[in-house]
């Protein structure tokens, strides 16, 4: 399967490699241009243990770009693994998620299905089905995958 992946932090990168471990081809987005320098010199941005050779195996299937368009065009199922970071009050900081959905709404061409990674609020996914009902012209369906306590590829691969 073709899947992209945007956001490649310990939650997105992580799910990538072992996506592309599986057989799947990825095509990773970041904002973080130094981040995707080192990834596409096949360099790891952070360290988990056995997470590199993993990575190491499994290069020729990811590719990574800043362009959210291009991931949308190359994939049918799109993860959105960016961060939610606690505000003041205690709320979720949802503005990376909705900036990615509008890009992922805008460069839809044909049916997609978004997998929100993220760590969302409830009813999140009924906000998203109701912002992409409004801003895309490709039918996009909102799937929810609740991140595992922590990021081990061993417990990603191992559940
Ligand atoms: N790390 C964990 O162990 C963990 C555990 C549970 C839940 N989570 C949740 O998973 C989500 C991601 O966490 P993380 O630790 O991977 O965060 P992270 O900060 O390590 O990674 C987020 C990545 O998204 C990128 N990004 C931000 N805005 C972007 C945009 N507009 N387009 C493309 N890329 C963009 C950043 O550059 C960064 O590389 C958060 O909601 C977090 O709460 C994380």
């Amino acid at each position: 399967m073709r899947v992209g992946v945007i956001g490649t932090g310990y939650v997105g990168l992580v799910a990538s490699v072992c996506f592309a471990d599986a057989g799947n081809e990825l095509t990773c987005v970041d904002s973080n241009p130094e981040k995707l320098n080192k990834l596409k010199d096949k360099k790891l941005p952070f360290y988990e243990p056995g997470l590199n050779d993993l990575f190491q195996r499994n290069f020729a299937r990811m590719a990574f770009t800043g362009s959210i368009a291009e991931a949308v065009q190359k994939s049918d199922l799109v993860f959105i693994a960016v961060g939610t970071p606690e505000m003041p009050d205690g709320s979720a900081d949802m503005t990376a998620t909705f900036h990615v959905l509008k890009e992922i709404c805008k460069s839809a061409t044909k049916k997609k299905y978004v997998v929100l990674k993220s760590t969302v609020p409830i009813g999140t996914a009924k906000e998203c089905e109701a912002f992409c009902r409004d801003h895309a012209s490709a039918e996009i369906e909102i799937v929810n995958n609740v991140v595992s306590m922590y990021s081990s590829f061993f417990i990603f691969l191992h559940p």
